[in-house]
């Protein structure tokens, strides 16, 4: 089983220290709700948040959303071999229920995601579709590697040991019960925080350049699948 988690995610609300700026205001009149309901976007806040500590790394719910298509709905999500969880900034986790579709349009995904900070869960009554868990980094990882001696634990890092694919394809467990367990930096611009990637004990640089968290995570995605014959499996002629 893939468990991939998306690290650092660049989601949050607006942050009260800047909800009477004029541009927040602004927007928050375009959207009918108070700045404390309206998640903080680069794309619309960006003036703004160079008044914010650590600005380069926050405001981009748009990464978890092209990451979250990259994985969600593929031959190994279908097959019940993916699972997903976002860690945020503030440490919290949330839970993204594998058979979740994902709206198509992005200012859908944010009204979604607004929701969910603000009422713990999507939707709000019956079968959570994305939902916080009360859970650190730490113990998610544990929990996920189910008591597994060959459990594995990989982190995509720009300046991990380097690979071939070969070597990563084959690094990968064939035995589709062996948990592996991938985290994925999922903000725009600096270093991984230590206290996040010392929780995993491979850190490997896959591309030779910098590359977008959706590759990261379709690149990993795909060679597991290939490697434990879940595309040769679903095609119809074998
Ligand atoms: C856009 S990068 C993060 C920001 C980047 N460190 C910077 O300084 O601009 C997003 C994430 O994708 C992964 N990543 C990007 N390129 C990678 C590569 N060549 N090899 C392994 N992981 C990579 C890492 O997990 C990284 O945290």
């Amino acid at each position: 089983m893939l468990h991939i988690i998306l690290l650092d995610c660049a989601i949050e609300l607006i942050p009260r220290e800047i909800t009477s700026l004029k541009q927040i205001q602004k927007y928050s009149a375009r959207r009918g709700k108070k700045p404390s309901e309206i998640i903080l976007d680069q794309t619309h806040h960006g003036q703004s948040m160079t008044k914010l500590s650590l600005s380069e790394r926050r405001g981009r719910p748009d990464i978890t959303y092209l990451s979250l298509l990259s994985i969600l709905e593929t031959p190994l999500c279908k097959e019940g071999l993916l699972s997903v969880h976002l860690h945020l900034q503030d440490g919290s986790i949330v839970e993204v229920h594998p058979d979740v579709r994902l709206p198509r349009n992005y200012d859908r995904f944010v009204g979604l995601i607004e929701q969910l900070l603000l009422e713990g869960r999507v939707p709000p009554q019956g079968d959570p579709l994305l939902r916080f868990v009360d859970i650190t980094l730490g113990n998610l990882i544990s929990e996920l590697k189910d008591g597994s001696p060959s459990s594995m634990t990989l982190l995509a890092s720009e300046s991990g040991k380097k690979t071939s694919v070969e070597n990563l394809q084959n690094l990968l467990p064939q035995d589709s019960s062996i948990p592996v367990i991938v985290g994925v930096g999922a903000f725009p611009h600096g270093p991984q925080p230590e206290e996040i990637t010392s929780y995993f004990d491979t850190h490997l640089e896959l591309d030779k350049e910098m590359m977008m968290t959706w590759h990261i995570c379709a690149e990993f995605l795909w060679l597991y699948s290939l490697r434990i014959d879940v595309v040769k499996n679903r095609y119809s002629v074998i």
